[in-house]
């Protein structure tokens, strides 16, 4: 009998309660384990990332008021325009294909963004480079623009989408795609009664002065949003990453400059 199967006798004749069998059966099933979920998350990958994908695009187009259940989603997010928007500049870039150009991978890498000082919206870094969506009627002319925003709530970072009516300043509508705050509290920002709020409000006032807030006390029709119930630091979060996005360190410069033809 050879060695190995002298090794698998001693081992199966081994008491049941043995610490040394418990050990190594232990260590066997961690072994087996992790290599089924190492192979499913290798082999998973691709089509999470499709997945993954395809869940930004159809926010894209809940944000724009363009969806409705059982659409193709791809087919009418081919109707969008993606663009890479130099924030520094204000103007758009042609430097990256927006089509493949990774803002979140930007953000990390020090060529390609910066370090903020000030940093209201709590993301450490901001890309320099963004990719934003413009929707065309028909006829081609203008619709509406969206535009990826991000930052802290209270337990994550909430990635999402606002989108514009064509004279930049009018908001047609806010979504989260990603964050991991509580359902009942800081998921609230998903609830669509809280959302619809959005639609409408203004982001400047006409002197330009950014006005948009959410807070606890509504006065102001054209631009207060109600802070969300028993989540007031989900709300801040919301509330500043909305202010430095619409803001000088976000996209105010693009914004002005697209509305008046300079972008
Ligand atoms: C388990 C747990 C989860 C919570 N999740 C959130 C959350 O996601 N967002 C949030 O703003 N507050 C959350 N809170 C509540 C905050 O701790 C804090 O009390 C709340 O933001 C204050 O809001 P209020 O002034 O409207 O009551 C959570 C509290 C607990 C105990």
């Amino acid at each position: 009998m050879s060695n190995s199967n002298n090794l698998f006798v001693k081992f199966k004749n081994m008491p049941v309660d043995s610490i040394i069998k418990t050990v190594i059966v232990a260590t066997i099933l961690c072994f087996v384990c992790s290599m089924v979920v190492s192979f499913a998350a290798v082999n998973l990958k691709e089509i999470q990332d499709v997945n993954k994908t395809l869940d930004k695009q159809k926010n894209i187009l809940q944000v724009a008021g363009v969806y409705y259940n059982g659409m193709d989603v791809q087919k009418t997010f081919a109707s969008f325009q993606p663009a890479v928007v130099d924030l520094n500049t204000g103007k758009f870039t042609d430097k990256f294909d927006p089509l493949s150009f990774d803002d979140k991978k930007a953000a990390q890498d020090p060529l390609l963004s910066i370090s903020l000082k000030e940093d209201p919206a709590l993301i450490g870094r901001r890309t320099n480079y963004a990719t934003i969506y413009l929707l065309k009627k028909d006829d081609g002319t203008l619709d509406k623009v969206i535009l990826p925003i991000h930052g802290y709530g209270l337990w994550s970072t909430l990635y999402g989408f606002i989108a514009l009516e064509k004279n930049c300043n009018d908001i047609f509508g806010l979504q989260f795609y990603q964050h991991a705050e509580t359902p009942g509290l800081g998921a609230e920002v998903d609830n669509p009664k809280w959302k619809a709020q959005w639609n409408g409000k203004k982001l400047n006032n006409d002197k330009g002065d950014l006005m948009i807030q959410i807070t606890k006390v509504k006065k102001d029709p054209n631009h207060d949003i109600d802070a969300l119930a028993g989540a007031t630091l989900t709300s801040n979060g919301v509330d500043n990453l909305v202010k430095f996005w619409m803001g000088e360190a976000g996209f105010k410069k693009f914004l002005n400059n697209f509305k008046d033809g300079l972008a």
